[in-house]
């Protein structure tokens, strides 16, 4: 118990500094609050829901695709911390299946919208390959205009034989498709007489989602920015058990370290404790 008072102490006192600091001083020193941070138990896995890039527009006056284009700065952001921090895999929410509800002028803007991402995520060929990052789309993307297809491919295919961390791009993606999916091919090996019905166990369904077969780590953390407290139909099995909820006010294309830090404490601060019990 002990370890974890002075645990809590630091973290709280770490954040009031961070919170009190001009924005030049926090910068150096997350920094160097990164390096203390990666000499602790570092999460395997973390997935984000990065809300908040309209609002974020929104509330300046900007148009959307400027709160989308922050938001992509954003992301290129925190995935090089990640990667500085060994943490293996990143799995984002680009867009749900949900969305093609909406309006068809709305859609055509979003697939603008994923179509300049994934070229800009392929320029970003540098990053990738200094930190040896595999791209794997997952959902279903049947549902995308061919053109993008081929562009998911391009980018998965250049990044196949990177082995050191996984980005998982979700997109279009729901928990209930994925689930649903992985059913659907356990009752056609049922029929086909590959597996028997009482073979079909939870964990051969969980290992049948595109996380598990894409290699991802289990789930210690999952982010959602912007204030708002829900799952939107993301990662509903991979969080149900051992993953640590963090919601946070910040919009996604403001959210950075200062962010971070605080939520890579608390996870030490659980390992830590998990480990006294
Ligand atoms: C997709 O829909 C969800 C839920 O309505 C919303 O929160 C999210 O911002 C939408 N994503 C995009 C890219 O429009
Ligand atoms: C997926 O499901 C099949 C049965 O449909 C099972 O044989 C297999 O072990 C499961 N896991 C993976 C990773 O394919
Ligand atoms: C839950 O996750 C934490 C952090 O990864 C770990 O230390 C702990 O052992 C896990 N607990 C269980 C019951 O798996």
């Amino acid at each position: 118990m002990h370890t974890f008072k002075i645990f809590s102490g630091l973290s709280a006192t770490l954040s009031d500094l961070l919170n009190s600091l001009s924005s030049y001083a926090t910068s150096r020193l997350t920094r160097l609050l990164l390096s203390i941070l990666s000499c602790g138990p570092i999460p395997r896995h973390i997935a984000i829901v990065m809300d908040g890039n309209r609002r974020y527009a929104r509330e300046r006056g900007l148009r959307v695709g400027r709160g989308h284009e922050a938001g992509f700065e954003s992301l290129k952001g925190i995935l090089e911390q990640c990667l500085r921090l060994n943490i293996r895999c990143v799995s984002v929410y680009a867009f749900s299946i949900e969305n093609f509800t909406r309006p068809q002028e709305e859609i055509d803007d979003i697939m603008h919208l994923a179509k300049t991402n994934l070229k800009r995520l392929s320029e970003e060929g540098e990053l990738l390959h200094r930190y040896d990052v595999r791209v794997n789309v997952l959902g279903r993307r049947s549902l995308l205009p061919l053109e993008i297809q081929q562009s998911m491919q391009e980018l998965e295919e250049s990044t196949s034989s990177h082995r050191s961390s996984i980005l998982n791009v979700c997109c279009p993606y729901t928990s209930r498709d994925e689930v649903t999916t992985a059913i659907r091919s356990a009752v056609s090996d049922a029929r086909a007489g590959l597996i028997q019905t009482d073979e079909i166990t939870s964990d051969v369904l969980f290992s049948n989602l595109s996380t598990q077969k894409s290699g991802s780590p289990p789930l210690d953390i999952l982010i959602r920015t912007s204030d708002v407290k829900r799952l939107s139909d993301f990662m509903m099995w991979q969080c149900s058990s051992n993953t640590s909820l963090e919601f946070v006010k910040t919009f996604w294309p403001e959210f950075g370290i200062r962010d971070m830090v605080p939520i890579l404490l608390a996870y030490q601060r659980k390992v830590v404790l998990s480990r006294i019990d």
